[in-house]
């Protein structure tokens, strides 16, 4: 197989009606997914996990972003704060599951750092010489949370949380996502690329051929999609008496928030996917459903039920463009002006994150 190399023209972003979709290189090589790893997962707010989960100090969630261990936790103080999950030591684990402690210790030799992260406990290192441990804390990482949701970002120059999602809790206004109870997660192993999942999902053009049923229930000539500096949003109203969710209709919106989250909004329910490259070929996605007081059982299981076919129906295309990628037979491909807008805002944003790349000078 030949070396992957970023060729820089394939970075040049055209307008929608000429563009390209991205190589189909892009979507197969290890190397592309090593530098979306630096320049994308690692540049990017990612969800990590609720506010409920650490509501109450030292209790701590633990999160992996590209290849870095993560751990957000509640101090004394109640400040909530984000730490790589590294013990200055020899490099063993803080966490290594969700919980509640009034120390980080370190599950190596016992190193202990205190909720705030400065180092305190350090066995048997009475004779070791210019050693100072206000030296060797943990390094901090940024943490904001949105809509009960909590969020890190590695990078100290990114943009602001609340400047990337600027206009969603409008939009969706009167739901306030915070206000949904969380009941539960489903966990999918897709064998595609994680840009195959996203790219999917951005468009409603394969709706009526992946998805009749879903198909039925939307008001199809009604479903839009806007795009937003960091975000893009599709909506469609839902037939009355044809879904499960409102006998009156009401409305699917279907948010994407650069690279990896999508944000599904149906009466009275919200589920979060979170889409996580295990490798090139390899993606696993993390369904968090959430409902409003009052949503019957039946509802909750009727929404299962429904997610979990659409879901099947998605993962069973993506696997196949997975492997019509790899064919020597396929390069690139053009976009529907009407419906695919979506993938080419997210194909463009991706490029220009990648445009930092050393490679790509
Ligand atoms: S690696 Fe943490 S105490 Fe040794
Ligand atoms: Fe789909």
């Amino acid at each position: 197989m030949k070396a992957f190399i970023l060729d820089p023209s394939d970075l040049l972003v055209a307008p929608l009606e000429r563009a390209d979709t991205i190589p189909a290189s892009w979507y197969l090589a290890p190397e592309m997914l090593d530098l979306e790893k630096e320049h994308v997962f690692t540049k990017t707010w990612q969800l990590v996990g609720r506010l409920e989960q650490v509501r109450e100090a030292g209790e701590h969630i633990i999160a992996q972003i590209g290849d870095e261990p993560i751990v957000v936790v509640r101090g004394k103080d109640m400040v909530l704060r984000a730490f790589y999950n590294v013990c200055r030591h020899r490099g063993g684990p803080l966490a290594i599951e969700d919980g509640c402690a009034s120390v980080l210790q370190c599950k190596y030799h016992g190193w202990t750092y205190a909720l705030d992260g400065s180092l305190r406990g350090v066995p048997d290192f009475d004779r070791v010489e210019l050693f100072d441990k206000s030296d060797f804390g943990l390094h901090p990482i940024r943490v904001a949370e949105w809509q009960g949701h909590v969020f890190i970002n590695l990078a100290n120059d990114a943009l602001s949380l609340n400047a990337m999602t600027e206009g969603i809790s409008e939009m969706i206004a009167p739901i306030e996502l915070s206000k949904l109870q969380f009941v539960l997660r489903h966990d999918y192993l897709v064998k595609s690329n994680w840009k195959v999942y996203v790219d999917n999902y951005l468009e409603g053009y394969h709706v009526p051929l992946v998805h009749p049923e879903l198909f039925k229930m939307y008001d199809f000539r009604s479903y839009k999609t806007e795009i937003a500096k960091w975000y893009s949003h599709q909506h469609s109203p839902l037939k009355p008496g044809e879904n499960i969710y409102s006998a009156d209709g009401g409305s699917a919106f279907y948010f994407f928030i650069y690279p990896n989250l999508m944000l599904n909004i149906l009466p009275g329910r919200l589920q979060t996917n979170l889409v996580l490259p295990i490798d090139a070929n390899t993606t696993r996605i993390i369904f968090d459903y959430y409902y409003a007081e009052g949503v019957t059982e039946e509802l909750v299981r009727e929404d299962l039920r429904f997610s979990d076919e659409v879901q099947q129906e998605d993962i069973e295309i993506c696997e196949l463009v997975q492997r019509g990628l790899r064919s020597r037979s396929y390069h690139t491909g053009r976009f529907s002006v009407e419906r695919e807008i979506a993938v080419h805002h997210f194909q463009s944003l991706l490029k220009g994150s990648l445009r930092s790349t050393a490679e790509a000078r």
